[in-house]
């Protein structure tokens, strides 16, 4: 068994190796892909030291490949990688919105991914880290309306986003004005609410990420969704405010009862104990963190809600890790002649 990172010098694709040492995959051979710049670094992995090579244009041999090196790269090679036999876990938003390629959050809907076809989308990072914990709620109390409110961090733009903050930060710092290039503005002491292009509607295609994704994921086209995407100065994790509107009542205790037994869900909401989800706290961890749970003043028995997660792990990394543990449980990770 052979698994394949394409964009292993990335932020994410560092990531990926990361989670996948401690991974209950079980495999024996990783090979590492990324764009020509980085053909013949060396990474290590379980203690072995790796060489990054240039991205086939045709079959990889492999029997999971990992895909993250933007959705260019994707939606123009997927296809040839896969007639190696494998399947590809894509990153990007190449594939999410086709029809024969399932979108998969393996807490919320794990068994869509044994119909793939070749090709398994992993979510948009804001609504992977939202359905974790909507997902529970819209099972037992039906969720009418959800409004989501986003914070979200650099890292959301690969490495580069992350590289701006700190070097800007420090420009503004040394009394210099700061520049932008990956940002639509600096992004040091400053929030954008500008996040990907603006459609004709005048939503952002990140925002309209989550209606599309957040339908899919949960089989629902009927759950009204609206967003607002935010970018803020900070490095990784990404926090959402969330307002949901239930079919049938809920109390914020019926809620914590819920999420505290709900898999990928740490519920932190103690606030006489200065006790909520925060990116300080809920970086580098695997679960989603979901706190500030109260009865919404708007929506009578509705909810508000405040989740963080770290958007390289849960909404990048460490859920196209699940989906091929996932496959592997189930058993339908296929023999494959090796090429
Ligand atoms: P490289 O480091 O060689 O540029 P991030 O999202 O953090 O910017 O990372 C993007 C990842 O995708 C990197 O590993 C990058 O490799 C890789 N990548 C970018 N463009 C290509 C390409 N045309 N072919 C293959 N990999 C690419």
């Amino acid at each position: 068994m052979r698994v394949a990172i394409v964009g292993a010098t990335g932020a994410v694709g560092h990531e990926l190796m990361q989670v996948l040492e401690r991974s209950t995959l079980r495999f024996d051979e990783l090979l590492l892909y990324a764009s020509p710049r980085s053909a013949g670094t060396r990474l290590t992995f379980r203690g072995q030291e790796l060489t990054v090579q240039v991205t086939p244009e045709g079959p990889i041999d492999a029997d999971v490949i990992l895909a993250s090196a933007g959705g260019s790269v994707s939606k123009a090679l997927a296809h040839q990688w896969i007639k190696g036999g494998g399947v590809v876990i894509d990153n990007s938003s190449a594939f999410r919105y086709d029809q024969d390629v399932p979108l998969v959050v393996p807490e919320v809907n794990g068994e869509a991914a044994l119909k793939h076809q070749g090709i398994i989308a992993n979510p948009n990072c804001t609504t992977a880290i939202a359905v974790v914990a909507v997902a529970p709620i819209h099972r037992k109390y039906g969720v009418r309306r959800m409004i989501v409110s986003t914070y979200q961090a650099t890292s959301g733009a690969g490495q580069k986003g992350m590289d701006e903050l700190v070097e800007q930060t420090r420009h503004v710092l040394d009394g210099q004005e700061a520049t932008h290039e990956v940002f639509a503005h600096p992004i040091p002491f400053n929030v954008i609410p500008h996040i990907d292009s603006f459609q004709d509607n005048g939503y952002t295609k990140e925002e309209m990420k989550v209606v599309w994704e957040t339908h899919k994921i949960l089989g629902d086209d009927s759950v009204r969704v609206s967003c607002t995407a935010v970018r803020i100065p900070t490095l990784r994790t990404h926090s959402e405010a969330i307002t949901l509107e239930l079919e049938r009542p809920a109390t914020p205790e019926q809620i914590r009862e819920l999420l505290a037994a709900s898999a990928g869900v740490e519920v932190r909401d103690d606030p006489s104990g200065k006790l909520y989800p925060m990116p300080l706290t809920a970086s580098g961890k695997y679960d989603v963190e979901v706190g500030r749970i109260r009865e919404s003043l708007v929506f009578d028995g509705g909810i508000d809600l405040f989740v963080a997660g770290d958007q390289l792990l849960k909404g990048a990394a460490l859920n196209a890790v699940q989906i091929a543990e996932y496959l592997q449980e189930h058993g339908a990770l296929k023999e494959r002649q090796r090429i």
